[in-house]
């Protein structure tokens, strides 16, 4: 069993979302598996490098979509993202420190953050999304 399991309690109602968010919730799996397998030693730096370039490129996704629908909380959402970043940016910069301690603090930070975030922050703006004029040709265009 994966240590988080995608539900549909999670979806945002968008499917390009949807795929995005099953895909960071399939790496935050990668990395609590390595703990049980012991086997960060080797895949901690290459499974980061991934969780990173691919968070960046989910939040551009999602920002683009609220810079076009005018979405009110755009600026506070952004800022949760830019935190976000920071976070794992900086735990990347503590590996040299003990990698062990470094995978269980990221595990469990990234599972809750990341549950959350979709919940009620990633939920509210597809809310938006859903009821600008822009909806239907963003799911022709999906
Ligand atoms: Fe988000
Ligand atoms: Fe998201």
């Amino acid at each position: 069993m994966a240590f988080i399991d995608w539900s549909s309690k999670m979806s945002v109602g968008i499917e390009e979302i949807d795929i995005q968010h099953k895909k960071l919730i399939q790496i935050i799996n990668e990395i609590h598996e390595m703990l049980k397998t012991n086997s960060f030693e080797e895949k901690l730096d290459s499974v980061f490098n991934k969780l990173i370039m691919y968070t960046i490129y989910h939040f551009r996704t999602e920002e683009a979509y609220m810079e076009m629908v005018n979405y009110t909380n755009l600026e506070d959402h952004k800022k949760q993202h830019e935190k976000f970043v920071n976070k794992l940016k900086r735990l990347k910069s503590r590996c040299y420190q003990g990698r062990e301690g470094i995978v269980v603090e990221l595990s469990s930070f990234l599972s809750g953050w990341m549950i959350s975030h979709i919940l009620h922050s990633d939920k509210d703006y597809t809310e938006a999304m859903k009821k600008s004029d822009q909806h239907e040709e963003l799911k022709k265009s999906a």
